[in-house]
């Protein structure tokens, strides 16, 4: 029995008024956490290659623009949440060049570890710390970033409040917070067509590539359970954010949401 299997189960069982959803199945508080993660150990050592297959390539165009938008400087302090493989990172590092301080933050060692990897290939082995911790607990001072990002990382934490209230928490008065996530196509037609393609496309380049639908079924489902631009601009702001908006990416299917601590 695979372990998504087993929860299927758990889920079946559960009365959870809080709503923790691992993909479209109902799990207990505190479950979730431990799923994902395993969800991410399964997919580590095809990660990149999978994000390429999976939105042929436009994932990079996404990440490219997420990054030009943060216009990142040598003289910063970047903390960049469920950083994985190193994708926001690395970017960050191009654009801002050498002497930004940049920490790598994941709740999974062997995302961090490929990660890690790829920076040695680049010739950037000492220009990141690596720390492995959970959003919703980050490991850093108060008052301690002036970027804090989160790339394709907020639909994986357990309780999105309290990652988007640690955000506030470790960005000094006058920081920046960026996320960028999957979100909610706008036209009714073409929403449809998305999401025909994902739930029966994706699973099966899951199946083919990585031998392993189920992790490729979770992160579809996930993206569904997702809240949708409005509501995750509302909910940024409730934690304490100023300025807060967002743009919509190919049509809505991504987004970047924006906010500021005054
Ligand atoms: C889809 S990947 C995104 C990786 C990278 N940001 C990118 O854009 O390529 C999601 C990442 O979130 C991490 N993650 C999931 N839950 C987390 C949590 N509670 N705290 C920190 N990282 C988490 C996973 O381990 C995984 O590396």
């Amino acid at each position: 029995m695979t372990f998504l299997n087993k929860y299927s189960k758990v889920a079946a069982m559960t009365q959870n008024p809080e709503k923790n959803w691992f993909g479209e199945k109902q799990v207990e508080a505190g479950e979730k956490t431990d799923l994902v993660r395993q969800v991410f150990d399964s997919v580590s050592s095809r990660y990149d290659i999978m994000n390429d297959l999976m939105s042929g390539g436009v994932h990079r165009h996404w990440k490219n623009h997420f990054v030009r938008k943060i216009r990142p400087r040598a003289d910063q302090v970047f903390l960049d949440v469920a950083g994985g493989t190193g994708d926001i990172a690395f970017r960050i590092r191009q654009k801002a060049g050498p002497g930004a301080r940049i920490t790598v933050c994941d709740i999974n060692p062997s995302m961090l570890e490929v990660g890690r990897d790829r920076a040695a290939d680049k010739g950037w082995l000492d220009d990141f710390e690596w720390v492995t911790g959970n959003a919703e607990d980050l490991p850093f001072p108060d008052n301690s970033v002036d970027v804090y990002t989160i790339a394709f990382g907020l639909r994986n934490v357990t309780h999105i409040d309290t990652a988007l209230a640690e955000a506030y928490r470790v960005l000094r008065p006058g920081g920046r917070f960026y996320c960028l996530e999957f979100s909610a196509v706008e036209d009714p037609f073409l929403a449809r067509v998305y999401d025909a393609y994902s739930y029966r496309v994706i699973p099966q380049i899951g199946q083919i590539v990585a031998k392993d639908r189920e992790s490729y079924q979770y992160l579809v489902e996930s993206i569904r359970k997702f809240p949708d631009q409005k509501s995750l601009a509302r909910r940024i702001a409730k934690v304490g954010f100023q300025n807060v908006y967002y743009e919509n990416l190919t049509l809505g299917a991504a987004a970047v949401h924006q906010g500021l601590k005054a």
